[in-house]
């Protein structure tokens, strides 16, 4: 798996290699590699494009609250990143949303609970069935925001198809 955080995540990073290596998990450490300031997304981005192109099965994401590497994370398409401050949720997060990056937020969470709950994460696999269905509904939201976006020649559109007028059938914006 990836593991990646930025100066809030590092030292539980550090912990969680640790732990990692103990247990026979192979790993990456994708950075950051100290306890400097640096900008998440660029930590998020690392591990996110490397589970989307299939060199990871999975990542785990540490910041400061779990939610910025997250937000950042589920920009790429085929992350399924999830925040979660429970072992309980970990496990849903796995089971139902086949969630392939855990986002950890180390000033929320303390170093015992962020354990178990990446314990509980690894513990768990994706139940499928109605479940897939869903998951695959999200697949669709990602494809149709990609064919949008080319076909308005990367402008953002806010996801919505242009009316002839220029408008848009259901309010979304447009920055180009
Ligand atoms: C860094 O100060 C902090 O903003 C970051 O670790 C994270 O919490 C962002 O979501």
């Amino acid at each position: 798996m990836a593991l990646g955080s930025d100066h809030a995540g590092y030292e539980f990073k550090e912990e969680l290699k640790g732990y990692l290596a103990g247990k026979g998990i192979p790993h990456q450490d994708l950075g950051c590699h100290s306890l400097d300031s640096v900008d998440y997304p660029d930590y998020a981005l690392l591990v996110a494009e490397g589970v989307a192109r299939g060199e990871y099965p999975t990542g785990i994401l540490l910041c400061g609250t779990g939610l910025g590497m997250s937000i950042a994370a589920n920009k790429v398409p085929g992350v399924r990143a999830a925040v979660c401050h429970d072992p309980v949720s970990a496990r849903m997060a796995r089971q139902h949303n086949d969630a392939n990056v855990l986002a950890l937020g180390m000033r929320i969470t303390g170093p015992e609970l962020a354990l178990e709950i990446v314990r509980s994460w690894l513990g768990a696999s994706f139940l499928g069935g109605r479940h897939a269905r869903r998951v695959g509904r999200i697949r669709e939201i990602e494809e149709r925001y990609a064919r949008l976006q080319v076909s308005n020649g990367n402008r953002f559109t806010g996801g919505e198809e242009r009316t002839e007028n220029g408008g848009t059938k259901n309010g979304g914006t447009q920055n180009g």
